[in-house]
């Protein structure tokens, strides 16, 4: 084996820590040389709980000043995945950046731009598309086995999303709207599904529904106000969606890490402040007749995401919680339906997908694969989620290419 390559961690949370730090640190090809967050002692906390001893930073230059890397990871929330981009390639970095690329369309271009100007590789964490369900997908409709296909649908239920409603995913300021934030996974999948056809339009409904004050699950008692969050508030022990801090959660949202910046992660749900939906629909038009619908439903015990995908030779249905492909032939005549289960490879993050996106990303550094997921195809992703959130606050249909003008 080579040397060991040098990677960079910006934004030391959960997906920083709890993916790509637990993954890094068990390949014996790579290693995490640095960490950098604007909060120290939550990267310091980090490196505890890992056992690793990465430079600590808190700032970008400092780092690039000080670092020799072959690749950075970029895990800060949405709206910093540009500026730190930009920055990390002009320091002559690859880079993998987790979902979305950046939170509209403008800024994507922009690192685009600094890519082809430095010669360096962007890799987006879209590791929906290592997930082993939909890679079978791809390959049962890359097959032909339902024809050319004219109409996909996904239905997303996600009990984890409602935390969203706790912390910084809940504002449209950080997240650029759930339609990009999470929503750009599902459009990538759409996109890869189907072989990139061009997005013309986007209409979009969504809103919060269930996650606001008249929500709230249990009778409030005079002179007791719930929240502000779940660690101290009055209904904490009867709330029958008090958040519970995971171990490492508590280590990295601890006393002294909170104080650094105020960053608390399990805000009352009901009734912190949000300008995001808790559920929604969106419906997208490819050229070429391609339609493809996304539900989203952030509320309830339910986590799957069911797709059904219809061809002129045959219809799959999809759970990525059961891990089946049903195929139906059109014409019976052909066979009955087939339903596969896809096991293995379901070890890690994401059923999966987690390991075979670092995997990818260390293969990229290495020279020895190019990336699947590219700056385009998180622009492309991007650019429908705009659209939706535009088309559900603005109540209309919007075009695509009004977000290139
Ligand atoms: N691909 C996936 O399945 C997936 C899943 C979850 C999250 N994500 C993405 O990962 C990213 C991180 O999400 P998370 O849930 O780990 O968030 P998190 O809140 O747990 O962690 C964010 C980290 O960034 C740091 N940070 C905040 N602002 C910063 C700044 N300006 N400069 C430097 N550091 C800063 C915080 O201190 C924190 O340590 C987001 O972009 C999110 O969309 C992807």
């Amino acid at each position: 084996m080579g040397k060991k390559l040098r990677i960079a961690i910006i934004g030391t949370g959960i997906r920083g820590t709890g993916c790509f730090t637990a993954l890094l640190k068990e390949r014996e090809d790579a290693e995490i040389a640095a960490y950098c967050d604007n909060n120290r002692k939550r990267a310091e906390k980090a490196a505890e709980i890992y056992q690793i001893h990465p430079a600590i930073y808190t700032s970008v230059e400092e780092m690039a000043a000080r670092e020799k890397l072959d690749g950075v990871i970029i895990t800060v929330p949405d709206c910093f995945h540009h500026e730190y981009a930009v920055k990390a390639l002009n320091s002559g970095w690859n880079v993998l950046i987790d979902k979305p690329l950046a939170t509209n369309v403008k800024d994507c271009q922009d690192i685009i731009r600094t890519a082809e100007k430095t010669g360096k590789t962007v890799m987006i964490g879209f590791n929906l598309r290592h997930h082993p369900v939909l890679k079978r997908l791809k390959e049962i409709i890359d097959e032909g086995v339902l024809g050319k296909v004219f109409l996909c649908e996904n239905r997303e239920f996600y009990d984890g999303g409602r935390t969203y409603m706790s912390r910084w995913n809940r504002l449209f300021q950080y997240t650029g709207g759930l339609w990009i934030h999470k929503g750009s996974h599902d459009f990538d999948i759409f996109n890869w599904l189907l072989d990139f056809p061009k997005p013309l339009r986007v209409t979009s409904f969504a809103a919060v529904n269930v996650l606001n004050p008249d929500g709230l699950p249990f009778p409030q008692e005079a002179g007791h106000k719930p929240g502000p969050d779940c660690s101290v508030c009055y209904y904490k022990d009867r709330c029958k969606d008090k958040y519970e801090l995971s171990r490492e959660e508590l280590q990295l949202w601890g006393p002294e890490e909170v104080a650094e910046d105020g960053y608390v992660k399990n805000l009352c749900m009901y009734l912190s402040d949000k300008d995001n939906h808790d559920n929604g629909i969106a419906m997208v038009e490819y050229e070429g007749g391609l339609k493809a619908s996304h539900f989203e439903c952030f509320i309830g015990s339910k986590s799957d995401r069911i797709y059904t995908i219809a061809g002129d030779r045959g219809i799959a249905e999809v759970s990525l919680t059961d891990r089946t492909i049903k195929v139906t032939p059109r014409w019976r005549r052909d066979g009955e339906s087939v339903t596969y289960r896809v096991g293995g490879e379901m070890e890690g993050g994401h059923g999966g997908a987690d390991p075979s996106l670092v995997d990818t990303f260390c293969r990229v550094l290495r020279g020895e694969a190019i990336p699947n997921s590219t700056a385009e195809h998180g622009l492309l992703s991007t650019s429908i989620g705009q659209a939706a959130e535009i088309s559900r606050r603005e109540h209309r249909m919007v075009e695509i290419s009004e977000l290139y003008r």
